[in-house]
């Protein structure tokens, strides 16, 4: 007999979800295959915003472009309300009016040829939703806070500011009413003062439309303002993920702790945590734990006692998306090593 899901498992039922995902870069220009995403597994509820965090070149575009059926995993699945990605051009079109990409540059996403309204139109156009598209489209800016709409439908990407633009392009991705909102970078292009205006919005589109969004930055500041959950990675993998709180006040994983040590803290002996050793390469990962040529509780360990411990042989289990925690055999749980204190 087959199972039926009650309203239950179907409220708990991430939105969008990679299992075990990889995707392989093939080789090029002399050098070898990218494991740029290697084994992940992220979760995004309904209503839920997730940061995903690391630096440059640890794979989160690449993770981006798969969720959003860009780019087809080599192993693993993009599952969508419970179910696996179908890569037809026809079931994708379809998927892509629900999962939506905004990228970092508003500028290069915006044709300067376009103005406002032609731009907003264009996904409503694309999915064939002629009916009443002005107002739709009109809609779509409001609540992406360009008002009074008739104020910018006339206007062309240059008479607008970078804030604008990005809201003209999220204007775009709310035209289509999708379920999920994947922002690669949405502010890192903005100045200072319009950045926490467009977080803002992010964040009142989950509360006023239930809209679930993955926002990928590699500055953990981010996610304190905007995030519910925080996934940190590294190297192709979710090494660490938890609630904001976890992730940014009970930081467990010496990675996560290098990244928040570099966010002054103001007290008089913050100290950042320079992580030393070569950038990560995702054509030559480290065996045992990627982390550990950089890690400096592993350089800690003494040389009696690094048999045990074994981080440069031992695999560490991949973090399940459901799960909270780190991925890092020698956890430290001592509460003054935490970076950041209850008082931020
Ligand atoms: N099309 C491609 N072909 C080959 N390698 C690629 C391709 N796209 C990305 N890579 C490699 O995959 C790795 C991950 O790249 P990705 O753009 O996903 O990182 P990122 O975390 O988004 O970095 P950034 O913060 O700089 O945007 C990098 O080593 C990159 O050089
Ligand atoms: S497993 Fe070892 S190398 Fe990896 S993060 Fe933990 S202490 Fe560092
Ligand atoms: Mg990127």
């Amino acid at each position: 007999m087959t199972a039926t899901a009650s309203p239950d498992d179907t409220r708990n039922t991430p939105v969008l979800e990679a299992r075990d995902l990889s995707v392989v870069h093939p080789a090029s220009r002399g050098r070898g295959p990218a494991r740029a995403v290697d084994g992940v597994n992220l979760s995004i509820g309904r209503g839920e915003i997730v940061a995903l965090i690391g630096e440059s070149g640890c794979g989160k575009s690449t993770l981006a472009r798969a969720l959003v059926g860009l780019t087809k995993p080599t192993h693993g699945q993009v599952r969508y309300q419970g179910t696996p990605l179908d890569y037809s051009a026809k079931a994708l079109k379809a998927y892509r009016r629900h999962v939506q990409l905004v990228l970092q540059d508003p500028g290069g996403a915006l044709n300067p040829k376009q103005n406002v309204y032609d731009a907003v139109a264009l996904g409503p156009r694309l999915h064939k939703l002629h009916d009443g598209l002005p107002d739709r489209v009109h809609h779509a800016l409001a609540r992406a806070g360009l008002r009074p709409p008739e104020d910018f439908v006339s206007r062309y990407p240059h008479e607008l500011s970078g804030g604008q633009q990005q809201r003209v392009v999220i204007g775009g991705v709310l035209a289509l009413d999708p379920q999920v909102m994947i922002a690669d970078e949405p502010v890192a292009s903005l100045d200072a003062s319009v950045r926490g205006e467009i977080l803002k919005l992010i964040l009142r589109l989950r509360d006023e439309l239930g809209l679930s969004a993955l926002v990928v930055s590699h500055d953990l500041g981010l996610a304190w303002n905007i995030a519910d959950r925080v996934a940190v990675m590294y190297l192709g993998r979710v090494v660490e993920q938890g609630t904001v709180e976890e992730v940014l006040l009970r930081p467990k994983h010496p990675y996560t702790r290098a990244l928040l040590s570099v966010v002054p803290s103001g007290a008089e002996d913050w100290r950042p945590t320079l992580l030393t050793g070569e950038p990560p390469d995702p054509t030559a990962i480290p065996s045992g734990c990627r982390f550990h040529p950089r890690c400096g509780r592993w350089a800690a360990v003494p040389e009696a006692e690094r048999a045990d411990a074994a981080c440069d042989r031992r695999e560490l289990p991949v973090l399940a998306s459901d799960s909270a925690g780190a991925a890092c055999h020698l956890l430290d749980t001592n509460p003054a090593n935490h970076p950041l204190t209850e008082t931020v």
